[in-house]
């Protein structure tokens, strides 16, 4: 089969889809070959970010990549989000096939984008 159960169960139950209004960070994304586009929105108390919501108008694989990638930041501290990997996305979903990988690097850079204007709204330079 070419797709996991976990990418299949991600694409047809997808997790935190949807938009937070007062979002503390706002991350859109696309990509120009495929033309798919994926936005995160983080709700960050105390350095813990407690809500993530995502829309993405995109493939099958995108939208369970942000899904699956939405599930893993949630709970976690800000700092740790920028560390997710696309890599981290796709073994969590059991595997993406090789044409499909990019869907996952839009989730790690929807999510970094994310992480990266809740610091810029702080006036703080994200860690390195
Ligand atoms: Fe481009 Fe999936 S085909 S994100």
């Amino acid at each position: 089969m070419l797709y996991s159960e976990k990418v299949m169960d991600h694409f047809q139950n997808p997790r935190n889809v949807g938009k937070i209004d007062d979002a503390d960070g706002v991350g859109e994304v696309g990509n120009a070959v495929c033309g798919d586009i994926m936005k995160v929105y983080i709700k960050v108390d105390c350095g813990i970010i407690t809500d993530v919501k995502f829309n993405t108008f995109g493939c099958g694989s995108a939208i369970a990549a942000s899904s699956m990638a939405t599930e893993m930041i949630k709970g976690k501290k800000i700092s740790e989000a920028l560390e997710l990997t696309n890599k981290a996305v796709v073994e969590a979903l059991g595997g993406l096939p090789a044409h499909k990988v990019h869907c996952s690097v839009l989730a790690e850079e929807a999510v970094r984008a994310a992480v990266n204007d809740y610091y810029a709204r702080r006036g703080e330079t994200p860690p390195a």
